[in-house]
C-alpha cells in the first residue's frame, strides 16, 4: 500500500491566515490541513478525509493529477473519520469530478446532510457506511464523541472513528486516527500489528490554546502528545493534524526533539510510506 500524507496540519493549517503567533510568523515549512492518499496498486487512489486544501494537495502530488484522458482522474473515493470542516469541506472542492463515492459512519453522514445536499446538486455522489476498498481491507473503531461546532450537542452516538487499513497482498497495515479525545477502549488491539499509525498530534500540551485566546477545553477534544507519547514508546508512529499552536512544528524546539527521542515521527506534507 502506498501512503502519501497530503497535509499534516490541524484546522487552519500553518500558517493560519488570521494568526500572527510566533509559529505562524516564524517562516516554518508550511503545512496544509490533514488529508491522506492511499492506494493498493498505485493507479487508483482513495482519500482519508478531504481537506479544504485538496485542490493544491492534488496539484502538488503527481500520482493524483488528472490523465491520461482529458478528464480521467485517479481518485476513486473518500473515507471520512469525522465531519469536522477541516476534514470534509474539500468534498465541495471536488465537485468538478461529477461525484465520487464517500464512506463514513452514520453519524458523520447525518452531520454532513447540508453539504451532501449541495454536493448532490453537482453530480452523482454516493454516501455509504465504511466498506472494504479494492485490495484494501478496512476496519473501523469508534474513538470519540467529539462533535463539530455546527452539529447539535444532542446528536447521539460516536461521531469520530479511526480506520485500520490492511493491504490484502502485502499484509501492510495503516491505522489512521487523527482525532482522539482519549486513548480509546480497544485501541491497543486495533493498532497491535500496524506498520504505521497516524496519530492525533493536534496539541503538545493540554493548555496550549490559552496563549491565543482559545478556550482551554478545546484541547480536551484532542489527546495531547504529552499524554500519548508514553503509550507509543519506541514505535515508529507519526503525529499528524498538528495545530499551529503546537511547539513541535518548530524543528529547533525541545518538544520536537522529545517526540523524535521517543521514537515517533513528525513527517512533513508530502511524506510517502510504502506498507
Ligand atoms: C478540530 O479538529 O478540533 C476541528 O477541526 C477544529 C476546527 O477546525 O474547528
Ligand atoms: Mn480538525
Ligand atoms: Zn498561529
Amino acid at each position: 500500500m502506498k501512503v502519501i500524507l497530503l497535509g499534516t496540519a490541524a484546522g487552519g493549517g500553518c500558517p493560519q491566515w488570521n494568526c500572527a503567533c510566533r509559529r505562524c510568523t516564524a517562516g516554518l515549512p508550511p503545512r496544509t490541513q490533514d488529508c491522506v492518499a492511499i492506494s493498493a496498486d498505485g493507479d487508483g487512489w482513495f482519500l482519508l478525509n478531504c481537506s479544504p486544501d485538496i485542490r493544491a494537495q492534488i496539484l502538488g502530488t503527481p500520482a493524483l493529477r488528472a490523465g491520461p484522458g482529458p478528464r480521467d482522474i485517479p481518485l476513486r473515493g473518500v473515507l471520512l473519520t469525522d465531519a469536522e470542516l477541516d476534514h470534509a469541506l474539500g468534498l465541495l472542492m471536488l465537485r468538478e469530478a461529477g461525484g465520487l463515492p464517500v464512506w463514513a459512519p452514520d453519524a458523520v453522514l447525518r452531520a454532513l446532510t447540508p453539504f451532501r445536499e449541495i454536493a448532490d446538486s453537482y453530480g452523482d455522489w454516493t454516501w455509504s457506511s465504511p466498506a472494504d476498498l479494492p485490495g484494501l481491507h478496512v476496519r473501523v473503531l469508534p474513538v470519540s464523541d467529539k462533535k463539530p461546532k455546527y452539529v447539535s450537542a444532542a446528536e447521539a452516538g460516536p461521531s469520530v472513528v479511526a480506520y485500520r487499513i490492511e493491504d490484502g497482498a502485502t499484509g501492510g497495515v495503516l491505522v489512521y486516527a487523527p482525532c482522539l479525545k482519549s486513548w480509546p477502549a480497544g485501541f491497543d488491539a486495533f493498532v497491535a500489528d500496524a506498520d504505521l499509525v497516524l496519530l492525533d498530534g493536534t496539541f503538545y500540551a493540554p493548555d496550549e490554546m490559552a496563549g491565543v485566546g482559545g478556550p482551554d477545553q478545546l484541547a480536551m477534544g484532542h489527546l495531547p502528545i504529552t499524554a500519548s507519547l508514553a503509550r507509543i514508546a519506541g514505535r515508529p508512529w507519526a503525529f499528524t493534524h498538528l495545530n499551529n499552536t503546537n511547539p513541535v512544528l518548530d524543528p529547533a524546539s525541545a518538544e520536537h526533539a522529545a517526540v523524535l527521542a521517543a521514537g515517533a515521527l513528525l513527517p512533513a506534507d508530502g511524506a510517502e510510506f510504502s506498507l
